[in-house]
């Protein structure tokens, strides 16, 4: 049984080995579920955007990746997370660990409160982030050494097209430090599930219309480097989170 799972949307790993496709009473996960050693530690790990990186942020079929992960042992879930840069909180290349979040998705099968079992619940959210473990994670990057930005507002847009200078700086004005499209619904499903989630954001470009050229090309720029740094991180979570 593993304690951790990552859920990756950055960069692209070929996988190396078969994983198990796990059927969910929600369909279908993104890919199967497989294992991950990371510094002498196993994790389960996921890709959400599917194998071949095909499923777009609005399609991803959340409730069926949390549920997978749950059932295949996960009582933990760090997130991965690539995102523009809208303040100086933080920089490209950098990585962040949000406090909190703003929620612009719509239309995404966004609980599994959905009425079928007769009850009305409604999750409480805040924070929307597992404190326990944004602690462990950034206990985990002071002992590996990779910078990590206690805390920012990460405003989750809809996609999978990029967002305009005007809506970029309404994101500002709402708050939001960063922008991405992956983080809602996941954290409040696995909120839900009761799963401690935390979201690394891979910061890997100046926002529309913060300067610095074509986002395509700081993505490429600095996803890898990012990446492997959060990977860093991971390897030196503590082993066993009872
Ligand atoms: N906006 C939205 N999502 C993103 C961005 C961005 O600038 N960069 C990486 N994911």
């Amino acid at each position: 049984m593993s304690d951790y799972a990552i859920i990756e949307g950055s960069g692209f790993d070929a996988p190396d080995a078969a994983g198990e496709l796990i059927g969910t009473p929600w369909g279908a996960p993104s890919a199967p579920v497989r294992r991950k050693d990371l510094g002498g530690r196993e994790f389960l790990w996921l890709p959400r955007h599917g194998d071949r990186h095909s499923i777009p942020p609005h399609a991803i079929n959340y409730r069926a990746n949390l549920h997978a992960l749950r059932e295949a042992g996960a009582n933990t879930v760090v997130a991965i997370n690539t995102v523009g840069v809208i303040t100086d909180r933080v920089a490209p290349g950098e990585i962040l660990l949000p406090h909190e979040l703003i929620d612009y998705t719509w239309g995404r099968a966004q609980s599994y409160f959905d009425g079928s079992d007769g009850e009305v619940r409604h999750l409480e959210f805040d924070p929307p982030f597992s404190s326990r473990l944004r602690e462990l994670l950034l206990e985990a990057a002071g002992r590996s050494g990779v910078g990590c930005v206690d805390g920012g507002v990460y405003a989750v847009t809809q996609g999978p097209r990029l967002e305009t200078a005007a809506e970029i700086d309404r994101l500002e004005r709402d708050g939001a430090d960063v922008v991405g499209m992956t983080a809602m619904p996941e954290a409040a499903l696995a909120a839900e599930l009761e799963l401690d989630y935390a979201s690394l954001c891979l910061a890997v470009n100046p926002a529309a219309g913060r300067g610095g050229g074509s986002i395509h090309a700081n993505v490429a720029r600095y996803q890898a480097a990012a990446r492997a740094n959060a990977f860093r991180i991971l390897a030196a979570l503590p082993g066993g989170m009872g």
